[in-house]
């Protein structure tokens, strides 16, 4: 396994590559969630490149860029075992140019939600995709559904600007307790990790009424508020369709529930797929 950390090291490297090129962009400290994506690249690909880059440009004034966790080595040990072939691992200076040019989130879809909360977000974590997309010339490209309205915005980006990269979404990854996996979920204390699977549940609870025939909305939100009472603060409970419209019904088949929430100082989103 090669690990790069220069944008020209990683073109030469490229040169020698037969067949598709399975790419896995993240932010590090990886965990079992990473590896279902890495593990699919490598069934999927002849190539695996992982790329391990905290964007500054997708994280707000305030927010924990300088705390993210980092973990090199453990994520160097983690790809060598799981077959990757390549690591990227740059620096910023490698990734960004002075005066750089931006790629802005769509106006409704990108604005709402992780958007509304997170002004500039979606723009920063745009343009590095762009950047990473380009550079790993990947014929897939693996993202979790836990980010699913990343997930939207680059499967948008990637039809707008007709790429060649087919993005490929990859089930949520929990924990025997039902806790999404997250890189951030370092941050809690035991004490925490109980309250945040408030969550999950919440989700649980608003699909078991939808199995059991609820389809309101405005039934479905006041329980999952119920199960939510356990966090410190909710920051948003939606509804929505797989385009990111607010839903008044649920459709099956045509719906995401959503739930960003802070636990302490950790700000935790999770949401299923109905
Ligand atoms: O989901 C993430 O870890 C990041 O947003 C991504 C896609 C690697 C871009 O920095």
């Amino acid at each position: 396994m090669e690990i790069v950390r220069r944008v020209e090291t990683l073109q030469d490297a490229k040169k020698n590559v037969k067949g598709s090129i399975g790419f896995v962009p993240t932010m590090g400290a990886l965990h079992a969630g990473h590896l279902a994506l890495i593990r699919r690249a490598r069934e999927e690909n002849d190539y695996v490149i992982v790329s391990i880059f905290v964007n500054p440009t997708q994280f707000l004034e305030g927010e924990d860029l300088e705390s993210y966790p980092r973990r090199e080595e453990a994520d160097s040990r983690i790809c060598k075992l799981a077959g990757v072939d390549l690591i990227f691992m740059p620096t910023a200076d490698q990734i960004y140019e002075e005066d750089e040019l931006c790629i802005g989130a769509p106006a409704r879809r990108g604005y709402i939600l992780e958007g509304e909360k997170r002004p500039g977000h979606f723009d920063g974590m745009l343009q590095v995709v762009m950047k990473l997309l380009n550079l790993s010339a990947a014929t897939r490209a693996y993202f979790g559904k836990k980010d699913a309205q990343q997930l939207a915005l680059i499967t948008q980006m990637a039809r707008s600007y007709f790429l060649s990269c087919e993005i490929v979404p990859c089930d949520i990854v929990r924990d025997a307790h039902g806790l999404a996996l997250s890189s951030r979920n370092a941050y809690l204390s035991d004490e925490e990790k109980q309250r945040a699977l408030a969550l999950s549940r919440s989700l649980k609870r608003a699909s078991r009424k939808v199995m059991s025939g609820e389809r309101s909305v405005d039934r479905i939100i006041p329980e999952m508020e119920q199960v939510l009472d356990a966090v410190d603060r909710i920051e948003y409970i939606a509804i929505v369709d797989r385009n990111f419209r607010p839903r008044e019904i649920v459709e099956i088949g045509d719906t995401i529930i959503l739930v960003a929430a802070w636990v302490g100082k950790t700000r935790l989103i999770d949401n299923i797929w109905i």
